[in-house]
């Protein structure tokens, strides 16, 4: 029996969003019903409501959650009703070229739930990111849920469905970060702390946090940093380069996605260093640089998508690392809220004194 719970819905480009009744059907083949116990404001979420990533409105928002399996479809075998997962963006093929090589978040046959949840008019939700967990209950593929160790806190396990896990795996699996190496973090946001958590594990012997605000510096420091800019106080790159014996970091994060900072990024590694590119840029942003420098330096410029993740593998692990106290996830939830109040969380996305809003269920 198709069941109604309560969503936020993001009815058009740029109108507030709202908690409506929306109508969940009963999972089919490959597909699960989820209960939702927690899910992060990210800003993806935000861009869906401006209109930003496409014009399939009405959306069903939420994208970073956490709960526990209600149902599922024909031939589920790897979830279970009861069990406590973390959502993924996609369920992959597994097979093409993408997935082979060991790079899922390009797979060329992704396939989320084939069902549709709907208003309860009959209109059909897109859900954001293939999720739209801001809701009692969501549709996903059974291949979309990974099972993890139930003791944790949903509020810390969600964060690993997006933001979290996109710095601390462009740490651990793009940039690989080793033993003794110095990174750099530009950028100090949910994604950019998530990055100096990630260089932490991986052993980084200096991590140097680059922001324009102080309270992010903080932060930062807070979350591992040993060293920390202030990009407003002069060019952040000859502050990276001072820091490193003149040469520049190992590794340099990007978590902005501003031509800016991309330039910074570039120039702020050492020669034969790695680049990696986590903040999102916009379609018309261009950057320019001499080819020179880009043939010269050597090394690696890489774009990290959803951290090079691999669910079934780096989920559970960094849950275990949480639970025996060596990361610690759970600052970055700054708040817990309702269902009602995504709208205030957005508007407080640009205040700076958040790294994550969580609903919680
Ligand atoms: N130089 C350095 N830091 C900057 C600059 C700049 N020119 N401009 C902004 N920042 C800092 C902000 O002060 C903030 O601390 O970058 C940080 C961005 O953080 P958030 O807005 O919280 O964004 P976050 O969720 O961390 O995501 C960062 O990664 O996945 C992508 O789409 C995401 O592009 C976004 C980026
Ligand atoms: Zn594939
Ligand atoms: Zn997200």
């Amino acid at each position: 029996m198709a069941q109604q719970v309560q969503g936020v819905v993001a009815p058009g480009r740029n109108e507030p969003v709202r908690v409506e009744t929306i109508v969940i059907p009963d999972p089919g083949p490959g597909e699960a019903v989820v209960k939702i116990q927690a899910c992060g404001v990210c800003h993806t979420d935000l861009h869906y409501k401006q209109g930003a990533i496409n014009d399939e409105f009405p959306f069903l928002l939420g994208h970073e959650a956490a709960g526990v399996v209600e149902s599922v479809g024909e031939g589920v075998t790897d979830v279970a009703p009861g069990d406590f997962v973390i959502l993924n963006w996609r369920a992959v093929c597994g097979q093409c070229r993408a997935c082979l090589r060991g790079r899922p978040w390009y797979c060329f046959d992704t396939h989320n739930a084939r069902q549709k949840m709907t208003l309860l008019d009959g209109t059909e939700l897109s859900p954001a990111l293939g999720i739209g967990a801001f809701a009692e209950k969501t549709l996903v593929a059974a291949g979309q849920c990974t099972k993890v160790d139930p003791a944790v806190a949903p509020e810390v396990a969600g964060l690993l469905g997006c933001g979290v896990m996109a710095g601390i795996g462009a740490a651990l699996n793009t940039g690989n970060v080793g033993r003794g190496d110095t990174v750099a973090v530009i950028g100090c946001g949910g994604v950019g702390d998530a990055a100096i958590v990630g260089s932490r594990l991986a052993g980084a012997a200096r991590i140097i946090a680059v922001d324009i605000d102080e309270r992010k510096l903080a932060k930062a420091r807070e979350m591992g940093a040993t060293h920390t800019v202030d990009s407003r106080a002069g060019d952040p790159v000859e502050a990276v380069r001072e820091l490193t014996g003149g040469f520049g970091a190992d590794v340099v994060i990007e978590a902005v996605g501003r031509p800016e900072t991309y330039r910074q990024a570039f120039y702020a590694r050492d020669l034969a260093g790695t680049v990696v590119l986590v903040g999102v840029p916009t379609p018309e942003m261009k950057l320019e640089l001499p080819l020179l420098d880009v043939f010269g330096r050597g090394g690696a410029l890489k774009s990290s998508w959803y951290g090079d993740c691999l669910p079934s593998r780096d989920f559970p692990m960094l849950i275990d690392l949480h639970q025996q106290g060596r990361i610690d996830l759970g600052a970055f939830v700054t708040e817990t809220i309702g269902l009602g109040e995504v709208e205030k969380a957005f508007a407080r996305m640009h205040e700076g004194d958040v790294l994550r809003s969580v609903v919680v269920l």
